[in-house]
């Protein structure tokens, strides 16, 4: 089967927006096509290196951020601040569980949703519903929910400064291990996590001072520079098609809006676009697993995404819920396992979860999250197969958006900072307390996994 960037077009693609000006639509995609790339391939076939290593049991995937990043509350301290929450729980995993955390964000490039319906009515207004702001907006006026093609170039923009963030960040000093202290921030580290996390940060001070008073250097890189990927869902083609570029060192094509790109639950469709897209760019891929998903749907996906069975090039993003994990995902860990594909497995514990509180805010039990995180550890104990990561909505503020966590939020402390564009996330207390325990969940004398 040929494929090409554009191939996708000859498939029926689902969750799309009807953009009214087509010409307008065109005029952008010829010009995000002559921009500059956001990441190189390099960088993507680093990551699927790493992510290779968690296909084997040595590693584990922390991908979080946003449900839908903004074009709004866009500032330099909600990035930093998403960012030391992220770091903090990677050195709470690495540290605790012995084994590494690749720290994936859902960040530069996460603007498009899909939506359980393509219009919205209020009081007999029918309008478009907002798919994110690379697509329309959020406010509920005709104005607002047109899908406007300049906004691709936005989101384009939004990316490239907050992936040049991110790496001054990560590369700069602010992610050096010499400071794992400061990165507790000052709400979280007046919490039961936060005290726990400073006992954790001054082990490793210690562990660091030991090492350079016995002249082991710790000017290694590894202790001063993090290693942070970016990801989203590839909803909206034509903005992927236009960043998919050769890389002239393999000659191979990479969709160079981020390192990895995953596909939606609600476009995995076999012989649909999205799946047609991305299985032509050689990034390491994702893709969301559902409830009504079938042990032959899930093989066929492997075939279709990794037909060349490479370890690290697909991960399967399972969110089942807490109450169907148990039984729905055994038969898939089984079916996949049998037919040999090296996959990465990962519980997104967000998305299953999700149910509308009496407030009238969409929300998540901080229980729901831990049960369904439980129970995939458990599935994986029960195949003999590694549970390989958590993808999670987060961000670093203090917001309440989520029930529960040590805090025990209410239905009605919700509406006290509920800022989300789109799904509930964690705050920064609730995501360091989910590392806690999920550190607590890896079997530290687990054996790598054979792989075919
Ligand atoms: C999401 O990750 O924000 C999302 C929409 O998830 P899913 O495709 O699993 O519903
Ligand atoms: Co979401």
């Amino acid at each position: 089967m040929t494929w090409n960037p554009d191939s996708w077009r000859a498939r029926p693609a689902a969750h799309q927006p009807t953009w009214p000006d087509q010409t307008e639509l065109e005029r952008v995609e010829k010009e995000l096509a002559a921009v500059p790339p956001l990441v190189f391939a390099g960088e993507a076939r680093d990551l699927k290196a790493k992510l290779a290593r968690v296909a084997q049991g040595e590693a584990f995937l922390l991908q979080a951020g946003d449900c839908a990043e903004s074009f709004d509350g866009f500032s330099a301290d909600a990035i930093r601040e998403k960012l030391r929450v992220i770091l903090q729980m990677a050195v709470v995993l690495t540290y605790s569980s012995g084994v590494p955390a690749i720290k994936v964000g859902r960040i530069a490039g996460q603007f498009a949703k899909p939506r359980s319906k393509p219009t919205e009515t209020v009081d007999g207004t029918e309008l478009p519903s907002f798919l994110g702001h690379m697509v329309n907006d959020l406010p509920f006026s005709a104005r607002d929910r047109r899908p406007e093609p300049a906004r691709l170039l936005q989101a384009y923009n939004q990316s490239a400064s907050t992936l040049n963030l991110l790496r001054a960040f990560t590369k700069g000093g602010f992610a050096d291990l010499h400071r794992v202290q400061a990165w507790n921030q000052e709400f979280v580290a007046s919490s039961a996590e936060g005290q726990r996390y400073r006992a954790l940060a001054a082990e490793i001070d210690r562990a660091l001072r030991f090492m350079e008073s016995t002249g082991v250097s710790s000017q290694h890189p590894e202790i001063h520079e993090a290693e942070f990927f970016t990801s989203h869902e590839a909803l909206i083609l034509q903005y992927e098609e236009a960043l998919t570029r050769k890389d002239s060192l393999t000659d191979e094509w990479y969709d160079c809006s981020a390192h990895m790109l995953w596909i939606g639950e609600r476009t995995r469709q076999l012989d649909g676009a999205h799946v047609e897209f991305l299985r032509g760019v050689r990034n390491p891929v994702g893709c969301k697993v559902g409830p009504t998903a079938t042990p032959d749907e899930i093989v066929g996906i492997c075939e279709r995404l990794n037909p060349e069975r490479e370890p690290g090039r697909l991960t399967l993003i399972s969110r089942m819920g807490a109450g169907a994990v148990a039984d729905g995902l055994p038969p898939l860990l089984e079916a996949v396992r049998d037919a040999g594909h090296p996959v990465v497995w990962t519980c997104d514990p967000m998305h299953g979860n999700t149910f509308t509180s009496e407030t009238g805010h969409k929300t998540r039990h901080f229980d729901d999250v831990l049960a369904e995180v439980t129970g995939f550890f458990a599935a994986h104990r029960q195949a003999g197969t590694w549970p390989g990561g958590i993808h999670v909505e987060l961000t670093g503020d203090d917001v309440t958006e989520c029930l529960g966590g040590a805090d025990q939020l209410q239905a009605e402390d919700l509406g006290r900072r509920y800022e989300t564009m789109c799904d509930p996330r964690l705050n920064a207390r609730q995501g360091l307390d989910l590392a806690f325990r999920v550190a607590e969940l890896v079997d530290p004398n687990h054996v790598p996994v054979e792989l075919p």
